[in-house]
């Protein structure tokens, strides 16, 4: 038995963040994560998201985790949209006073705050997995099965449930409501080693179905098509999705094949949990809320709910001010449900629905976009990510010293 002040529940990008920010502020918090290092660091299942929103991209150069991602990571100052046969692009920096995004791997994150927090002496138990939570007189007391199969407590003051989109600790908060959404589609994903289709990201809109060109480096592509959720992998051999990512890109630019290096599955779905508290118990990331990928905000606001917490934690050991853990629920559901709102929207834009009706509305708005000013900026800063802007000047303050 271990007693800690703050005990995290996964080692993603909120966990993992939150761990590194109340280490370097001198509050002790372990991370308890089910799978091994070398399974977050490396396993195909485990390559997800690709776009850091400019706060993101700011959140981690402060915070001391950003080398690597200055060094590799590659700046987008715009974004193409293909549909009707043509190209549009939306530059960044015109419609959002001078931001970008940065197109960096998830897993290249997780990769860096897992070697900067263990160098720095922080504590990660992989291969721990919680199966409950229990308050008693001590606190509370996060129970662990280790891979041995031996059982532990991990006592702490206050629990953060940061296990990612299918959490089993959000059942913890009594009374939780789970608004949710589910939309008929699904992604095919693929990382190929092969060239990207184009320079930036290509969203391309196609009475076949929606299709996403991104990358990871200038000699390795991340392709995505939009398939029906009842398909199955084994129905998309490697020809078939090179032949349909060409169809869908109408012409507009060409993708050479090349080896697949993963190949995946993902249904799309919106969900928000409300609360996304109870007494010292706290819920951050995809724990709390999931976003279809399309927006690409998952990590954004995991890394976003980590420093608000990590601020509200602070705020309590520095100055014995409980408002802003009061608060935290409000406090991120404001940007929350800001990047339900854009993802949802980029969903219905782009994918290409069964009903004719719905799809004629969707082309409508598709090329009022390509010709509005007004629409291309609520879709550029919303992309480079709103809470930088100085309507919601969160990031204003900048990480937790
Ligand atoms: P996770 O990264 O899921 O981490 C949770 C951790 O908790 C895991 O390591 C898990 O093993 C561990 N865990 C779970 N249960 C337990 C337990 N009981 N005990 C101990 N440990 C446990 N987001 C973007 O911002 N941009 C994108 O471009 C983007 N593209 C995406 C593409 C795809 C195909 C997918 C699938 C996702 C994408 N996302 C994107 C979403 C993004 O990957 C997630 O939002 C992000 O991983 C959330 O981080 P997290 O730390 O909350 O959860
Ligand atoms: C990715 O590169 O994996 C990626 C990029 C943009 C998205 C989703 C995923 O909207």
């Amino acid at each position: 038995m271990t007693r800690v002040q703050v005990g995290i529940v996964g080692a993603g990008p909120a966990g993992l963040l939150l761990a590194y920010l109340l280490r370097r502020a001198g509050v002790a918090a372990v991370v308890l994560e089910a799978r091994s290092r070398a399974y977050l660091e490396q396993s195909p299942h485990r390559i997800r998201a690709g776009v850091l929103e400019w706060g993101s991209k700011e959140i981690l150069r402060q915070a001391g985790l950003g080398e690597r991602m200055l060094a590799q990571g590659l700046e987008h100052r715009g974004v193409y949209l293909a549909f009707d046969g043509a190209l549009h692009r939306l530059d960044f920096p015109t419609l959002t006073e001078g931001r970008s995004i940065w197109v960096y791997g998830q897993q290249f994150v997780v990769q860096d705050m897992i070697r900067k927090h263990l160098e720095e002496g922080g504590e990660i138990r992989f291969e721990h997995e919680v199966v409950g939570l229990e308050a008693d007189a001590e606190g509370l007391a996060l129970v662990y099965r280790s891979a041995e199969g031996a059982t532990g407590r991990l006592i702490c003051d206050f629990a953060v449930g940061a296990d990612g989109s299918h959490s089993g600790l959000r059942s913890q908060i009594p009374g939780v409501r789970v608004h949710q959404k589910h939309y008929p589609y699904a992604w095919l994903g693929i990382l190929a080693e092969a060239p990207p289709a184009a320079e930036e990201l290509i969203y391309a809109s196609h009475p076949r179905g929606f299709a996403l060109f991104s990358m990871r480096s200038p000699t390795r592509s991340r392709n995505y098509l939009q398939v029906g959720v009842e398909e199955r992998l084994e129905d998309w051999p490697e020809e078939r999705i090179w032949a349909e990512l060409n169809l869908r890109l109408g012409g507009v630019a060409r993708v050479e094949p090349g080896p697949l290096l993963e190949k995946s599955l993902t249904p799309l779905r919106s969900l928000v949990v409300e609360p996304m508290q109870h007494g010292r118990f706290f819920l951050a990331g995809d724990a709390a809320h999931v976003v279809p990928p399309t927006g690409a905000k998952g990590m954004n606001l995991a890394l976003c709910d980590a420093v608000l917490l990590c601020r509200a934690l602070l705020a309590y050991y520095r100055r014995g001010e409980e408002g802003p853990l009061l608060r935290y629920t409000q406090d991120a559901l404001r940007h929350v449900w800001q990047a339900e709102l854009f993802s949802y929207f980029m969903t219905t834009l782009l994918h290409t629905p069964d009903d004719p009706f719905e799809n004629g509305l969707r082309l409508a708005q598709l090329r009022h976009l390509a010709e509005s000013p007004h629409l291309q900026r609520f879709l550029a800063e919303n992309y480079v990510g709103l809470y930088t802007s100085g309507r919601y000047a969160f990031w204003e303050e900048g990480v937790p010293a």
